[in-house]
């Protein structure tokens, strides 16, 4: 008989989380008369247990909530910064897990979460997952709850900036959240319309993207609209990077790079540059950032969220642990974490949304 529930949310927060919180919760509670322990700030709080018990009052009206009510962080069992050093904490954590009575452990989290409950599972821990993020990049689930809601503020974004860009017969590069996967780009630049759409999964020609601008501008259209994932990368610069990786091999205490999102911003602010100089149309960016993560998560993943929450509920009572529990059709599927870890979704590149945009004349930069 299965009597407590831990539950914790890691890594970049999403819409549905709460959604997600509040299926496997009320499940638990109402349908199974199981305790939930919520654990604040991803593994970090449950490294310092700090916890929030989750009765049906912290369930109620979290439906439509963006974020996470536990909270989360990024912080890995394994290298938990501490004091300025980076420590393995993994032990406290298994403390903790048995000092809570907890039966199993639910985690929400992306890929990175899915490799620290194996590790946890590894060390005895009964471990069961959710694929969470907006980047949709989670193997082995054939999508993960907070892609929906972002893929519809980045084409509202899209919608709104083709008026700007035709007014002033520009260019607008706007840049979309995604991590090194181009399934939220792809997606909202076909459903916006994008003139071109740039992703990581295929290095870019600047040359081709701004012959494709300077055609629309010959068809009567002086203004573009330029849809680029925040891991895109021209060939150039994907040809040196891999010279660099070749001759260079990183080592530890090397000297960090520039946060990556700084990094992201600096590529879309060249590559407007670039455009500007080949095509002689004004140009400007807009980066989306953060905008993708927030407010009220869309129907369909709340639908999700809930469903996959339930669903999770249902194995935890049923002694199924060691899994991911994966969106697959009308069902979910529980996916041994073995084959889940340490591998992520990136789009295919002959997948038929990039077909498809081929199809309506979008460039995709090769
Ligand atoms: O993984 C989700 C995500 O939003 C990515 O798309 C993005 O690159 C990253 O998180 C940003 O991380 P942070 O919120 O820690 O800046």
């Amino acid at each position: 008989m299965t009597k407590y529930i831990g539950i914790l949310t890691s890594g970049g927060d999403s819409p549905g989380l709460n959604a997600a919180i509040r299926g496997v919760g009320k499940a638990c509670l109402g349908f199974y008369g199981t305790q939930i322990i919520g654990f604040r700030d991803g593994f970090r709080g449950l490294m310092e247990n700090r916890i929030i018990r989750l009765d049906s009052g912290e369930l109620s009206g979290i439906l439509t909530t963006g974020g996470t009510i536990l909270g989360t962080s990024r912080d890995k069992p394994h290298r938990m910064p501490i004091g300025g050093r980076i420590l393995d904490m993994t032990d406290v954590i298994v403390e903790n897990c048995h000092a809570n009575h907890l039966d199993v452990l639910f985690c929400l989290g992306g890929g990175g979460t899915q490799k620290n409950a194996l590790r946890l599972k590894e060390k005895g821990i009964n471990v069961i997952t959710l694929p969470k993020t907006i980047d949709n990049d989670v193997a082995m689930t054939d999508v993960t709850f907070g892609f929906d809601t972002a893929l519809g503020i980045a084409t509202d974004a899209i919608d709104r900036l083709h008026s700007t860009a035709h007014s002033h017969h520009r260019i607008i590069v706007v840049e979309i959240m995604g991590h090194r996967a181009g399934w939220l780009a792809l997606g909202a630049g076909i459903a916006g319309g994008a003139d071109v759409i740039l992703i990581p999964e295929l290095p870019y020609d600047v040359e081709k993207v701004a012959e494709a601008i300077r055609a629309r501008s010959r068809g009567g259209k002086p203004f573009s609209i330029v849809a680029v994932a925040e891991g895109a990368i021209s060939k150039q610069d994907f040809a040196a990077l891999a010279q660099k990786k070749t001759a260079k091999h990183s080592k530890k205490g090397e000297e960090e790079s520039p946060s990556a999102e700084i990094q992201y911003a600096d590529n879309t602010l060249r590559l407007a540059k670039k455009l500007e100089a080949l095509t002689g149309l004004e140009a400007r960016i807009t980066i989306l950032g953060h905008l993708q993560r927030g407010g009220i998560p869309s129907a369909t993943d709340r639908l999700l969220a809930t469903r996959l929450g339930t669903a999770c509920a249902d194995l935890i009572h049923q002694g199924v642990y060691g899994v991911m529990v994966a969106a697959r059709g009308d069902g979910t599927l529980p996916v041994p974490l073995e084959e889940v870890a340490g591998k992520s979704r990136v789009v295919p590149v002959d997948h038929p949304w990039i077909e498809s945009a081929r199809r309506v004349s979008t460039s995709l930069g090769d």
